[in-house]
């Protein structure tokens, strides 16, 4: 089929139905740009493509460059001035005997309907084939219609019917096989005399009947051949792939709790026997391992997690590798290269960022480790934070194995913990901590006998110095003690 065969996908548009004044064939569906859809069904054929660019080419091209390399050509259709027009500016590229044109916003089409057109179009000698759907009379009205009359086929765009769109609920998909020889013949009889002013290659088919061509069609599933011109039906197409996703995963031994309310990108591999949460979202490059835990609201992106590991509900998660029977969460925030090892845990409120945190290490609440290396079986107590950032360069920490971080500890990178050291809780530990040693770094207390009974029975007016008229209490018995017991700790 590929040796006569070649295809066009154009994607010069300019979206008007966005709404955005961005070109809708760099919006993604379950995570791949609308384009590739297309261009990765004609390399899945080994069809020679070429995609028609035009309205944002640069944007386009570069998502076509970095799927495919140059094994896909570019045409360039200056102004849009319609399909039949954009089809007219790869004439120079016309090399094979039979030309698949197809819209480039229809993610869904199957390597099946690419088949039966080609065969149909084989067998019957046709100057021109394509394909067509039935839709109901509540569907989208914007396709173009299929018309029989007097032995003649046309397809009318919805705007130049006339009649009513409801009861011709045969359409055009947007999919043409066209011999080369017609094609040169008769592209330049299109014209723009139309609703829209624009040269449609819907035209074509028209012309062929006129001329006593043969013209043939192939039947599809509407689910399969509709196309993307605005967000709503971008989004009941996502949803369409979503479950076509999940469903795949379901039946390699993946648990959904609610597949309807779940996002997996195209990209996305789950191991056998893991369970996905509500409202769970895997997108980019993530690939979760056997009978992991993705519990309810968690976002992965490009995360890799091995076997056995449970993800809580609410943790957000990015570029990050996490080991077996790791427990991560709830409400955990891990980012730009954060490694969880071998049965760390890293609890509640937590967030780290391009760490690396050895096995069986506990991070239970509320602390931020970032640009550190935490050793084997480490304790950090509650709401520590490495302070990693001096407002110019990021800074080291290393705390080493088996140190024990006591709580609300603030650690001024770059810093060194030993192994085996202990630091007090309430610490802000700004130098080394030599292997086994304690380190204390906080102020001492002091305990002021009675005095909570003094202040209770002291007037708030008689402690009011003249020359600070302060109004808070706090402040009050602040310069109660200043003035009156200074370091009296009896
Ligand atoms: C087109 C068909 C319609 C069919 C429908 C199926 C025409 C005139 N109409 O309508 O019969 O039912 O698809 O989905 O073809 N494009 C260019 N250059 C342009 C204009 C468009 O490259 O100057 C590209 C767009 O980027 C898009 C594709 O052609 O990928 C189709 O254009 P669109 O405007 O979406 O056509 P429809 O109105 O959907
Ligand atoms: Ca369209």
């Amino acid at each position: 089929m590929n040796d006569n065969l070649q295809a066009i996908i154009l994607a010069a548009g300019k979206s008007t139905r966005f709404n955005t004044e961005k070109t809708k064939l760099a919006e993604t569906i379950c995570g791949q740009a609308m384009i590739l859809f297309s261009t990765k069904l004609m390399a899945t054929l080994h069809i020679p493509t070429t995609v028609v660019v035009g309205y944002q080419q640069e944007i386009i091209k570069k998502i076509i460059f970095a799927e495919h390399n140059d094994t896909i050509t570019c045409a360039v259709q200056e102004e849009q001035n319609g399909t039949g027009h954009a089809l007219a500016c790869t004439q120079e590229l016309w090399n094979n005997d039979y030309i698949l044109v197809m819209n480039g916003d229809m993610p869904l089409v199957t390597v099946t309907i690419i088949k039966s057109l080609y065969d149909e179009h084989i067998k019957s000698g046709a100057a021109i084939s394509f394909v067509t759907a039935c839709i109901t009379h509540s569907q989208e009205q914007s396709y173009g219609r299929v018309v029989v009359a007097d032995n003649c086929i046309s397809i009318i765009e919805a705007k130049d019917f006339i009649g009513n769109l409801e009861e011709n609920y045969l359409i055009n998909a947007g999919i043409y096989i066209i011999t080369k020889k017609f094609l040169k013949n008769y592209i330049s009889t299109l014209n723009d005399n139309n609703a829209n002013k624009e040269f449609y290659i819907t035209d074509l088919v028209k012309i062929a009947s006129d001329n006593g061509y043969i013209v043939t069609t192939t039947k599809a599933s509407f689910d399969d051949i509709c196309g993307i011109n605005t967000f709503e039906e971008l989004s009941t197409i996502e949803q369409i792939k979503r479950l076509e996703i999940i469903k795949h995963w379901m039946k390699q031994g993946v648990r959904f709790s609610h597949p309807h309310q779940t996002h997996v990108d195209t990209t996305v591999i789950i191991g056998q026997g893991s369970y996905i949460g509500t409202a769970v979202q895997l997108r980019g490059n993530t690939i979760i391992g056997k009978n992991c835990t993705i519990a309810e609201f968690s976002s992965l992106n490009n995360v890799i997690l091995e076997n056995d590991v449970t993800i809580h509900s609410h943790c957000v998660i990015e570029d990050s590798y996490i080991e077996s029977h790791a427990d991560i969460g709830p409400f955990a925030h891990l980012r730009s290269n954060a490694t969880i090892k071998h049965k760390s845990v890293i609890g509640n409120f937590v967030e780290i960022k391009n760490s690396v945190i050895n096995t069986e290490t506990k991070i239970k609440h509320l602390s931020y480790i970032g640009d550190a290396t935490v050793g084997s079986r480490v304790n950090i107590g509650a709401g520590t934070i490495t302070c990693n950032y001096d407002g110019i360069t990021k800074h080291t920490t290393i705390i080493n194995d088996h140190a024990f971080i006591g709580s609300n500890n603030t650690i001024v990178a770059p810093v060194t913990i030993g192994e085996n050291a202990f630091t007090a809780a309430g610490s802000t530990i700004t130098a080394d901590v030599p292997t086994n040693a304690l380190a204390i770094a906080r102020s001492h207390q002091t305990n002021k006998h009675n005095y909570a009974q003094k202040l209770k029975t002291t007037s708030v007016e008689s402690i009011i110095t003249p020359e600070n008229n302060s109004d808070t209490f706090s402040f009050i018995g602040a310069r109660c003690i200043r003035s009156t017991t200074p370091a009296d700790e009896q």
